[in-house]
């Protein structure tokens, strides 16, 4: 079956960026840009140009320096915000203006105190407005997820044939099910016309831990682009993690979609925008967490090493990790113990290693991680091979 290829649409720097404590300098965001660019991302969103001086400049210099990946910048459906994008957005090789406004009735009615009619209005306008600066506009129908599919249809349908290039399916508030989101966009595939000729993208967030399932279900549907952080990060519960879906994407050799990105750079990355944005990765993140190739259970550290895949789909070494590791604790076993031993060039017999498994756990749990040193204490009286 042929492969389509899926684009990866980076918002780390406007979606990520937008999270208390996450802000960051002109210099941080173009070292973080240029990563993106190196990572194979295809389009960078690179910040929300009227909403500050420095996002304006930091958007600008994005803009001048990225060799492959189309530069983005966000705005409402406000001609000041397009004008203002534009600007920021004008030194780029291919820049992307990305504008819109809510849909749902809580948008409509709460929000922007618009009639629905207004809305597809304004919609519309803020494509037009935009494309008199830019070939690429992407339209973000906000809180989509939330939005009645017939009139989220009406409203893709306008600013397509007001022609936006891509259009945005937000689930804003990280509210539905794969299933539901899925058929969201089936729906819009089946009624709105013109679609077959733009990209469809989702921008699903995490509220209820569901936006890389909801973003892989669109792509099942229909989509064409997602939407995506480094390590998942952004409003509130954050976006949809980027290592994530693309993992997805290569592993499951079952699904015919293929991403450009480079993903032997994901360690790297996902460390550079953590420390940079202030922002730990948890531990068991998917992907990029500290122990996301760390065995510790006895059973696992057994089944690992006789045979990696038994619990392992993925090779460390394609994210650019270190290696599976095989952690020491008191829920360790003989195979784990004998194996760290070996590793430091210690060979016992079984019933010297039956010993050293008694103190070891005599110290496991005393410490709860046991380390080298730890372990070359254990052997001293023991050992039939040079430690050093
Ligand atoms: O979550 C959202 O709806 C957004 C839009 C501005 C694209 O971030
Ligand atoms: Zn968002």
């Amino acid at each position: 079956m042929e492969e389509k290829k899926i684009k990866i649409f980076d918002t780390t720097l406007r979606d990520g960026e937008q999270v208390p404590g996450c802000q960051l300098h002109g210099r941080e965001k173009l070292i973080i840009a240029k990563a993106l660019d190196q990572l194979g991302v295809d389009i960078i969103e690179a910040g929300f140009p009227v909403s500050s001086p420095a996002d304006f400049e930091a958007v600008k210099t994005i803009a001048e320096n990225m060799q492959n990946a189309a530069v983005c910048g966000l705005t409402r459906a406000v001609k000041k915000d397009i004008e203002v994008a534009a600007e920021a957005l004008k030194p780029a090789k291919r820049p992307r203006i990305h504008t819109g406004i809510g849909t749902s009735d809580l948008h409509v009615f709460t929000k922007l105190r618009m009639t629905k009619e207004e809305v597809i209005e304004r919609g519309v306008e803020a494509v037009k407005y935009a494309k008199k600066f830019v070939e690429d506009v992407e339209f973000y129908a906000e809180d989509a997820g939330r939005t009645e599919n017939e009139y989220l249809a009406r409203v893709i349908e306008a600013v397509i044939k007001a022609g936006a290039t891509v259009v945005n399916i937000p689930d804003t508030t990280g509210y539905c099910l794969p299933e539901e989101y899925g058929a969201k966009i089936r729906y819009l595939k089946e009624n709105v016309k013109g679609i077959d000729k733009v990209d469809i993208s989702a921008h699903c967030h995490n509220d209820l831990g569901l936006a890389t399932a909801n973003s892989i279900a669109g792509v099942q549907n229909g989509v064409t682009q997602v939407e995506c952080t480094i390590n998942g990060i952004g409003e509130r519960a954050g976006n949809t993690s980027m290592e994530e879906v693309v993992m997805i994407i290569k592993k499951r050799s079952d699904l015919p979609f293929y991403t450009d990105i480079n993903t032997k750079m994901f360690t790297t990355i996902s460390k550079m925008v953590s420390e940079r944005m202030n922002m730990p990765v948890q531990p068991n993140k998917a992907i990029v967490g500290r122990n996301a190739f760390a065995h510790s259970s006895g059973i696992h550290q057994d089944g690992v090493i006789k045979h990696r895949l038994n619990y392992e789909i993925i090779d460390p070494a394609e994210v650019g990790a270190d290696g599976s590791e095989i952690v020491l604790t008191a829920r360790s076993g003989h195979a784990a113990l004998r194996f760290r031993l070996e590793k430091l060039g210690v060979v016992l017999s079984k019933e010297d290693l039956d010993k050293v498994y008694q103190e070891f756990l005599v110290v496991a749990d005393r410490t709860g991680l046991v380390e080298d040193e730890d372990l070359k204490k254990l052997v001293a009286d023991y050992a039939t091979i040079n430690l050093d």
